[in-house]
């Protein structure tokens, strides 16, 4: 099989299941202050099928209003999004090579039907940090694509643990979710997978 497009690096299971145990409470503890809602698609208002939340000093946000954006409150609440736990800072720490720590974390949760179509992150100022995604819970079919391009996309499953690094050559690359596996993890006792992921926003 092809390796992965440069700049993309997948890390199996880099969260022992005792690991992600852990991180999973963290982050039921971020959703009890910062509850998931339905984000709506820009213009059209069309709800996506993932539900979403955030934690950091800067949360990414959409509606049909105002679209795509990142903003230091929780939209339902207007609460301050809650701290990013010391895991994830831990992992941001060891596999993104960049030196401030992130500014945002995205929190998806999808239940068993929820996908997300290809798409660039591309809403952050500056693009010299990487993306790190880290995935709990059921077993996905992540895609990507090797360049900024729209173009040939590759494959692969994302596991409950794995963290993936997107940069460099690849921070623009085009990335989605055709298909969570239900069943594959018993981390969530009612199913789904939870992906939180990691960012720079501000430009240095
Ligand atoms: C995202 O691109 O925001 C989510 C990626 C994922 O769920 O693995
Ligand atoms: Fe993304």
């Amino acid at each position: 099989m092809a390796g992965l497009p440069s700049g993309i690096r997948h890390y199996p299971l880099m969260l022992e299941p005792a690991q992600q145990k852990q991180l999973l409470d963290d982050v039921r503890q971020v959703v009890s202050v910062a509850p998931l809602y339905t984000p709506r698609m820009p213009r059209t208002g069309k709800p996506m099928s993932v539900r979403m939340s955030n934690c950091g000093a800067l949360g990414w946000v959409t509606d049909k209003e105002a679209g795509y954006r990142y903003q230091a409150f929780h939209p339902v609440t207007e609460r301050p999004w809650p701290a990013i736990p010391d895991m994830l800072i831990d992992i941001w720490q060891k596999v993104s090579g960049h030196d401030r720590p992130p500014e945002a974390c995205l929190i998806n949760f999808y239940e068993d039907d929820a996908k997300m179509g290809l798409h660039q992150d591309r809403d952050e100022a500056d693009f010299a940090a990487p993306v790190v995604s880290v995935s709990l819970g059921d077993s996905c079919l992540f895609r990507i694509s090797a360049s900024a391009r729209k173009g040939p996309t590759q494959s692969l499953k994302l596991h409950s643990g794995d963290v993936l690094v997107m940069g460099g050559h690849s921070r623009l690359c085009y990335h989605g979710v055709d298909r969570v596996y239900p069943g594959t993890s018993t981390l969530l006792s009612k199913g789904g997978r939870i992906n939180l992921t990691l960012r720079r926003v501000s430009e240095l």
